[in-house]
C-alpha cells in the first residue's frame, strides 16, 4: 500500500464568477521511504499539490488516502493532528519568527504537542545538529545567512520525527553550493531515517537527488522519470 495515494484529484477555485481550474485529475502515488521531485513550469499547480498532499488544503475532488487513512472523510481537528505529528514541511520562504532565536523556532511544533519543555530543548538541539546549525542556536533569524535559515527551517520540519517531509523548493533561494547541502541532507533523512520526501524544484539537478521526478504541465502530470543509480554516481 503507498502512504499517500492521490486519484483524480482535482482543484479549482471560484473568484466571483471567474474559476479557475489549477489541478485537473491528478493521480500520484509515493511509496514510504520514497523521494520524489516534483518540476514544473510556474502556475502549473505545484504548490496546490503540495498544499493538499500535506493537508493545508482539500481538494475539489477525487480521493487522497494518506498511510490509509481517507483524508477527506476526516474532520479539521483530525487533520491537524496529522499535519502535525505526520508531516514536516519547509516553505520556499522559511516561515520562521523574527523574534525567536532557531532553537525556538524549532522547538515551536513541539510545544503544540504538548511536550515537556527539557525534551524540547532537547529534541530541537538533535535537530540543529542534523543540519549542522548546533552553534547557531541562539541566532535570530535576522542573524543568519539565507542557507543557515533555510536550514532552520528544514530542522524545525525533521524535529517531529515525521515520516513525510513535503518541501517547496528548498533550495530556491540558495546558491548551488548551499543548495546541495541541504540536499545531503534530505538524502541522508531519507537514506538513514527512512523519511519519505515529496519536494517542488525549478532545478534539474536538485530534482535528481530524488528517485522519481514527476512534471505537471497545466495541471497536470505531463511525465515521469526514474532517476537511475547512474545519474545518481554523476554527482
Ligand atoms: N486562491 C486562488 N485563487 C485563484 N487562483 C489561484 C489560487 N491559488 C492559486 N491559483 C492559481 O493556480 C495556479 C497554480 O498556482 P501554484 O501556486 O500551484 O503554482 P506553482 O506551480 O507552484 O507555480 P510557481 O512555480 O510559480 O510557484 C496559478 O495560476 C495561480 O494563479
Ligand atoms: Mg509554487
Amino acid at each position: 500500500m503507498p502512504l499517500l495515494e492521490l486519484k483524480e484529484i482535482t482543484r479549482q477555485f471560484k473568484n466571483g464568477n471567474v474559476v479557475t481550474k489549477v489541478l485537473k485529475g491528478i493521480n500520484l502515488s509515493v511509496d514510504e521511504q520514497e523521494f520524489v521531485s516534483i518540476m514544473g513550469p510556474s502556475g502549473s499547480g505545484k504548490s496546490t499539490l503540495l498544499n493538499i498532499i500535506g493537508c493545508l488544503d482539500r481538494p475539489s475532488s477525487g480521493t487522497y488516502s494518506l498511510a490509509g487513512e481517507q483524508v477527506e472523510k476526516l474532520s479539521d481537528g483530525k487533520l491537524a493532528d496529522i499535519r502535525n505529528n505526520f508531516i514536516g514541511f519547509v516553505f520556499q520562504s522559511f516561515h520562521l519568527l523574527h523574534d525567536l532565536d532557531a532553537q525556538a523556532n524549532v522547538e515551536l511544533p513541539l510545544i503544540y504537542r504538548g511536550m515537556s519543555a527539557r525534551l524540547r530543548h532537547k529534541l530541537a538541539e538533535t535537530a540543529l545538529d542534523a543540519v549542522g546549525l548546533a552553534h547557531r542556536r541562539h541566532h535570530r533569524p535576522s542573524q543568519l545567512s539565507g542557507g543557515e535559515q533555510q536550514r532552520v527551517a528544514i530542522a524545525r520540519a525533521i524535529v517531529g520525527e515525521p515520516k513525510v517531509i513535503l518541501a517547496d523548493e528548498p533550495t530556491g533561494a540558495l546558491d548551488s553550493r548551499t543548495g546541495e547541502n541541504i540536499m545531503a541532507i534530505f538524502q541522508k533523512l531519507n537514506q538513514e531515517q527512512g523519511m519519505t520526501i515529496v519536494q517542488v524544484t525549478h532545478d534539474k539537478v536538485v530534482s535528481e537527488y530524488g528517485h522519481r521526478v514527476v512534471y505537471l504541465k497545466d495541471g497536470e502530470i505531463a511525465q515521469e522519470e526514474i532517476i537511475g543509480e547512474e545519474a545518481k554516481n554523476l554527482w
